[in-house]
């Protein structure tokens, strides 16, 4: 039969305009999921597509003067090539709910539950949320509008198909709950509980009036619900019906990777239709957190979208992915800026891993004309094999639980590590002293093996860095293995080629009247001080109050950091504060002072002088 497959799906997308930053979010994170099992040796399935029917692609099909099918197949079209091409997605099907195969399950399973009598006719009647293609019962509304997403429902009463939901509970609570890891992370599973357990009710799966859809078989009046029509898809591409053995070898899938805000329809409903069918239920539902522009979810129907082409031509698609992978942590939402965007492509991408490559060959070509010394057994790998050992397990850790973010951190520590590495051996000391020959040939060697590692462990995230990173050091094999990350590696007798720097820095353009000059800022009075007393202001949620020395007097200072530190925290710390800030009143408080602090997403932290100074000391 051959080994089971993991197999691992985005939700398709509705393909009624271009897609945007959040869609490649999710596809990315499970690019780099796919990326990573297959390098641990397993045959994956990786399937993600679009969901191309339904009232809401009608009415955009409308909107432009051209038939639905029209609109999905030019959208569809750029989806797949430039977007997905270009984002280095490497899916193995891409569904389309319009193709012959999926129209046939999705027939079948209608048919299967309704002789089962789990599918029945009656009478409609409720709100219908067109942007979210989702029904609502009058009372799960919140002040009249979707509950989901805030925006106006509409009125609707007709005949249609049910789907017998509420025979399946009970079942459903168990199996949730016998299943820890089935809705991940756990504050969705609550959150689905509690849904569940509120009461289920059977959920309307056709309509009528509405031709661009899949038919009812033997009612064609009836077009079948889009998310009925849609989550089958997870059927169709593992080869249900028309392929017995990948099937077998396929379902159940192991992920479905998704946004937070259709967790319900993949962990209710879509079990209940598996139940339903006697076929065993997914490994796991994933829902993820949103990628926010400002504090807003970014949407189509929103219009306040970032278009990941246009990033990937001003960055490119290393910079994009590595971006979105690390800084959204896997689970929580996270805003987009381009600025922090721009950080981590010069901080991690052109600071730390770049310089680390640059200054690894260029002292392997400058001490040891191009040669990368071969491993000795009696040297001392010391710091940097541990360090290796160490993020090989963590970033497996980190990508069984999904912890996308988890795992490009400690990959990210790795090289921070060998960055520090070459400052305290000082290679270039070395190289002075010829009895010191063999210390320098085993910094050498640790420099270059621990790029090569970097070079595997990053390959699930980047699409071209490692390449580019295994083409400097002179190895011209691409990655096969995960394994080949174990330290100690390096093949022999390889010349390093050095070449143009991974990711160049981004500068920020200043625009002239923006400079500062020596006197602007000589004019601001830094200076540290020590936080003596802290407390929180009443009904204010941001601020703190704060008594800092400045090492005259004590002064008040009402600052928005409460979110980020408890008062017990502050009393002692030192601060920089600056002194000759006008006052002002906050709260009816009168602040004397700011403190500097920087941020970055949601990150806060208090600057603070690296070693204690005297409280009045000058910061300039
Ligand atoms: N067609 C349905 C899904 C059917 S799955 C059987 C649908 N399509 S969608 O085009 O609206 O895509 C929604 C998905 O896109 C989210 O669940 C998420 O995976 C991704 N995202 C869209 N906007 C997003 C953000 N702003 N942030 C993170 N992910 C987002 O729903």
């Amino acid at each position: 039969m051959g080994d089971p497959v993991w197999y691992i799906t985005t939700p398709i997308y509705y393909p009624s305009e271009d897609l945007h930053i959040g869609h490649a979010y999710t596809t990315v994170a499970a690019d780099a999921l796919a990326r990573y099992h297959r390098l641990q040796g397993q045959p994956v399935l990786f399937v993600t597509g679009t969901d191309e029917h339904g009232q809401k692609i009608a009415k955009s099909a409308e909107k432009a003067g051209i038939a639905p099918r029209a609109l999905v197949d030019k959208i569809v079209s750029r989806i797949q090539d430039p977007l997905w091409a270009r984002l280095g997605i490497s899916y193995d099907d891409f569904i389309r709910t319009t193709e012959p195969r999926h129209h046939k399950v999705v027939q079948s399973i209608f048919r299967q539950l309704r002789e089962k009598g789990d599918v029945y006719k009656g009478v409609y009647e409720g709100w219908y949320c067109l942007p979210d293609e989702s029904f609502w019962t009058e009372s799960k509304l919140i002040d009249g509008n979707c509950p989901d997403c805030g925006r106006p429902v509409e009125k609707v009463q007709q005949e249609s198909y049910f789907f017998r939901m509420s025979r399946y509970q009970s079942q459903m609570i168990d199996y949730i709950e016998s299943h820890p890891d089935f809705i991940q992370p756990t504050s969705r599973r609550n959150e689905m509980l509690a849904f569940l357990r509120a009461g289920l009710e059977d959920l309307s799966i056709s309509r009528t009036g509405l031709t661009w859809g899949i038919p009812v078989p033997d009612d064609p009046e009836h077009v079948i619900y889009v998310w009925f029509d849609a989550l089958s898809n997870y059927l169709t591409a593992a080869g249900y019906l028309s392929d017995p053995v990948k099937f077998q070898r396929t379902w159940p899938a192991d992920v479905h990777l998704v946004g937070k805000e259709i967790v319900r329809f993949h962990s209710i409903i879509w079990p209940i239709m598996l139940m339903a069918l006697e076929l065993p239920l997914p490994r796991q539902v994933f829902g993820h957190g949103w990628v926010l522009l400002g504090d807003k979810k970014m949407s189509k129907s929103r219009g306040n979208v970032v278009d990941p082409l246009v990033l990937i031509d001003r960055y490119g698609v290393d910079a994009v992915r590595y971006y979105l992978l690390k800084e959204v942590p896997f689970g929580s939402d996270g805003s987009y800026t381009e600025d922090a965007l721009v950080l981590r492509i010069n901080v991690d991408l052109a600071n730390d891993l770049g310089n680390l490559l640059s200054r690894t060959t260029a002292m392997v070509e400058r001490f040891n004309d191009g040669w990368v010394p071969a491993l000795h057994s009696e040297w001392d790998t010391g710091i940097i094999a541990g360090e290796v050992a160490r993020v090989y397990r963590e970033v497996e850790k980190s990508m069984d639980r999904l912890q996308i973010s988890d795992a490009l951190a400690a990959i990210a520590d790795l090289i921070r590590t060998a960055n520090k590495y070459i400052e305290d051996q000082q290679p270039w000391a070395l190289a002075r002293s010829p009895e010191r020959r063999p210390q320098l040939e085993a910094v050498l060697y640790n420099l270059a093996e621990v790029c090569r590692v970097l070079s595997v462990l990053l390959s699930p995230f980047l699409i071209d860095t490692p390449t580019n990173i295994r083409r400097q050091l002179g190895i011209d094999d691409p990655v096969r293995e995960y394994k080949e990350a174990v330290f100690g590696g390096f093949p022999e007798g390889i010349r390093v080629r050095r070449g143009e720097s991974l990711f160049p820095r981004i500068e920020n353009k200043i625009e002239e009247d923006q400079w500062v000059t020596l006197e602007d800022f000589q004019k601001i009075d830094f200076r540290v001080g020590t936080v003596r007393h802290a407390e929180i202001v009443s009904g204010a949620d941001r601020l703190l109050k704060l008594t800092v020395f400045d090492g005259e007097r004590e002064r008040t200072i009402v600052s928005g950091i409460r979110q980020h530190y408890q008062p017990t925290d502050l009393v002692g710390q030192q601060v920089v504060l600056v002194a000759n800030l006008k006052p002002v009143k906050l709260r009816g408080i009168r602040s004397e002072g700011m403190l500097l602090a920087g941020s970055v997403g949601e990150t806060l932290s208090i600057v603070a002088p690296v070693q204690p100074l005297p409280a009045g000391a000058k910061v300039k």
